[in-house]
């Protein structure tokens, strides 16, 4: 094996040699080889959050004018909504604002968009499925919408359920799965109660309650993020925010208008990580969204005793964004359960990672919903810890992960996983040697500047 520390190296290869009738192609999943790093120094910046992007998609197209988007996602999952939208008559273009890229969306108002002249497709993206069919249900005209191999097998009776006690039409596969096809209706508002922690229902009931008549209040047991009650605000809606309950009256008009949108904290997490346990790391990531339904993972980290600093923070749009530093420092590890494990549900793979980095170790309860994600999320961690020699134990709700473990060189698989991934890629700096990241090419996803932008700060 070679020594642990030694240069950081990537290279690319293609992966997937798929035969199609005798015919020998290249997949368009890449491989990557990561080694391990001596250190993390320097400044990184990470996509626009992808949350909120979608949002900001989504609203804006059916918002009165213009909005300047600036800090859009680079991520795959967002350009499906776009697409989408612009498969609905929804106008965009990017255009150059001071050298930097800014989305252009040129609003439709509330009753303009137009059927869609084939199916949607919302790629990899369970917001943009979920989320788009409470504005679909809505309106005078039928639509079809799907996505990849991974979200066909999503559940989406949790989306169904609110729409269709609004009055919504919609068939879906075996009555739970897409492709959905939508048959917009006159909705009425409901008073609806999240039956699971899902920000995706909350905004799914939300964008139809906005064409609903009445009002429609949703409430959530645990809070989840509110980026589509802040963004409806924002664009004038008639709405009311309160911890857990959110009243919205049908009918207002949204406004459109400048937009930015934050670094994108889940993706900001695996450089966090990263700096946190590869030793003499010091790292500041910029411009990060620092909601405080998102933030949850930072509260974790420090509460676990990591030296994580606020440097600057402001509001742009009923958003909160700082700058952070981040330096290596033992973390102690714990318990995450309850609410706590809905607030990071996106971290909980690289929370993992630093598990088994931590010193007593991590368990995570509550995680039912980490089956649901883009891969069933507990085993596409386990088994890759194991790939690593990394002991974990998994359990229907959640996993186990004992601290002070040693990374092994492994080949790694993401699955198809942008997060598996990335949060693989980070547990490889630590690794006694190379590693290869299976379908790395998933980061592109949520994160496509992911693997440069490690080149970049990792030594
Ligand atoms: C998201 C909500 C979460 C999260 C997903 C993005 C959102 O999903 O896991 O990556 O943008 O609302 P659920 O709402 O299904 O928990």
């Amino acid at each position: 094996m070679p020594p642990i520390h030694h240069d950081l190296r990537f290279t690319t290869t293609p992966s997937t040699i798929a035969l199609h009738n005798g015919d020998v192609t290249i997949g368009d999943s890449m491989n990557e080889q990561v080694s391990p790093a001596s250190a993390l120094h320097g400044t990184v910046s990470v996509p626009g959050d992808k949350s909120i992007s979608h949002r900001y998609a989504m609203l804006a197209s059916i918002a009165q004018g213009d909005s300047q988007v600036h800090n859009y996602s680079t991520g795959a999952d967002c350009q499906s909504t776009l697409a989408c939208m612009r498969s609905l008559g929804a106008d965009y273009e990017f255009a150059e604002q001071n050298g930097r890229r800014v989305l252009v969306i040129h609003g439709k108002g509330s009753n303009g968009l137009k059927p869609p002249w084939a199916m949607l497709d919302a790629g990899n993206s369970g917001s943009t499925i979920r989320m788009l069919s409470g504005i679909l249900a809505a309106q005078p005209f039928i639509s079809r919408i799907t996505g990849d191999e991974s979200l066909v097998k999503r559940p989406m009776r949790r989306i169904l359920t609110p729409l269709t006690n609004m009055g919504a039409r919609i068939e879906a596969t075996n009555d739970q799965f897409a492709p959905l096809t939508i048959h917009g209706s006159r909705l009425r508002g409901i008073d609806y109660t999240l039956p699971v922690a899902s920000a995706q229902v909350k905004s799914c009931t939300l964008l139809a309650g906005l064409y609903a008549e009445g009002e429609t209040i949703v409430r959530e047991p645990v809070a989840t993020r509110d980026h589509t009650e802040v963004a409806l605000r924002e664009l004038g809606a008639d709405i009311t925010i309160h911890p857990r309950l959110v009243r919205l009256r049908g009918g207002a008009r949204l406004t459109g208008k400048p937009l930015f949108v934050p670094g994108d904290i889940s993706a900001a997490a695996f450089f966090i990580v990263a700096a946190l346990i590869i030793p003499g790391s010091d790292l500041i990531v910029t411009n990060v969204g620092l909601n405080q339904t998102r933030t949850a993972l930072l509260d974790i980290l420090r509460g676990m005793g990591a030296s994580i600093k606020l440097l600057r923070i402001e509001e742009v749009n009923g958003e909160l964004i700082g700058n952070l530093e981040v330096k290596t420092s033992p973390v102690r590890g714990g318990v995450i359960e309850g609410a706590a494990t809905a607030s990071v549900i996106d971290e909980i793979p690289i929370l993992a990672v630093l598990g088994a980095a931590s010193e007593e170790g991590l368990v995570v309860r509550d995680a039912a919903e980490l089956r649901l994600k883009e891969t069933d999320r507990i085993e596409t961690i386990a088994a890759n810890l194991r790939r690593m020699g990394v002991g974990v134990e998994t359990a229907r709700e959640g996993f186990e992960v004992p601290g002070r473990q040693k990374f092994q060189a492994a080949e790694i698989d993401s699955c198809g996983d942008h997060r598996i991934a990335m949060a693989f890629s980070i547990a490889a700096l630590a690794a006694n040697g190379p590693c290869i990241i299976r379908d790395a090419g998933a980061a592109s996803v949520s994160f496509p500047e992911f693997f440069e932008t490690l080149r970049e700060v990792a030594r």
